[in-house]
């Protein structure tokens, strides 16, 4: 097995979101997650939305260089006025609004197919998402519960912020987790990802 990964413009993510949605399908089946063709769906409207946002960031894992999609992640700049900043930041004190809010990135979602899970990489994936991003913090939510999600950003570094987390419309509690992320200036020179061009 021979792992690529590759970065996605929004043009590019575009072109392989059946490929993407596949995989989120495929990802959050299970339990605790349990979702179905509706969650898939809206998850399409999303992923859509999501592209065409400030700094939006995606990097795919391709099993083989003409082999199928086996995971992905993406993200944008986090703002007011978006769905998830504005509850996030309606929940926070003031100073974890001042801590974490300005200038911060938005993890927005990560998923392997079941297969694929186990080999490094999701954590692949993390790592190459946050390298080199501008802004200074970055958030995420995920569910309030023991899963290999929460295991891999506890190793990453990522802190609780808010917990008992309740997104309107949603049934399940989610905790919010945040990150500081390097210092522009310390990061190494360049990207090593040039696959823009799929
Ligand atoms: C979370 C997910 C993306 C991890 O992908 P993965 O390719 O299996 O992850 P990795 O093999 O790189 O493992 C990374 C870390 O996750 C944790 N982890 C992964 N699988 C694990 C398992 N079966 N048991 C315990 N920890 C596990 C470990 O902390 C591991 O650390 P390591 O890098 O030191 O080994 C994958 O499990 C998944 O798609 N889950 C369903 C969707 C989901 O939960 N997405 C995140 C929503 S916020």
């Amino acid at each position: 097995m021979h792992i690529q990964y590759l970065e996605m413009t929004p043009a590019s993510a575009a072109r392989l979101s059946g490929e993407i949605v596949g995989i989120y399908a495929g990802a959050f089946a299970g339990p605790p997650y349990l979702r179905g063709e509706p969650e898939a769906l809206a998850f399409t409207d999303s992923f859509a939305n999501h592209r065409g946002r400030a700094d939006f960031r995606c990097i795919v894992a391709r099993d083989g260089s003409d082999g199928p999609l086996v995971g992905f992640i993406y993200g944008f700049a986090s703002l007011p006025g978006q769905w998830w900043y504005d509850q996030v930041a309606h929940r926070m004190t003031t100073e974890q609004q001042a801590r974490w809010l300005p200038f911060s990135f938005e993890l927005a979602e990560l998923a392997v197919l079941p297969a694929y899970q186990g080999r490094g990489i999701g954590g692949q994936l993390h790592d190459r998402l946050l390298n080199g991003l501008q802004q200074r913090t970055a958030l995420l939510s995920t569910m309030q519960a023991e899963t290999n999600a929460m295991a891999l950003y506890r190793k990453r570094g990522w802190r609780l912020i808010l917990s008992d987390f309740l997104f309107a419309g949603a049934v399940r509690l989610y905790v919010i987790l945040g990150r500081d992320l390097p210092p522009r200036a310390s990061r190494p020179r360049g990207r090593p990802l040039h696959a823009r061009n799929l």
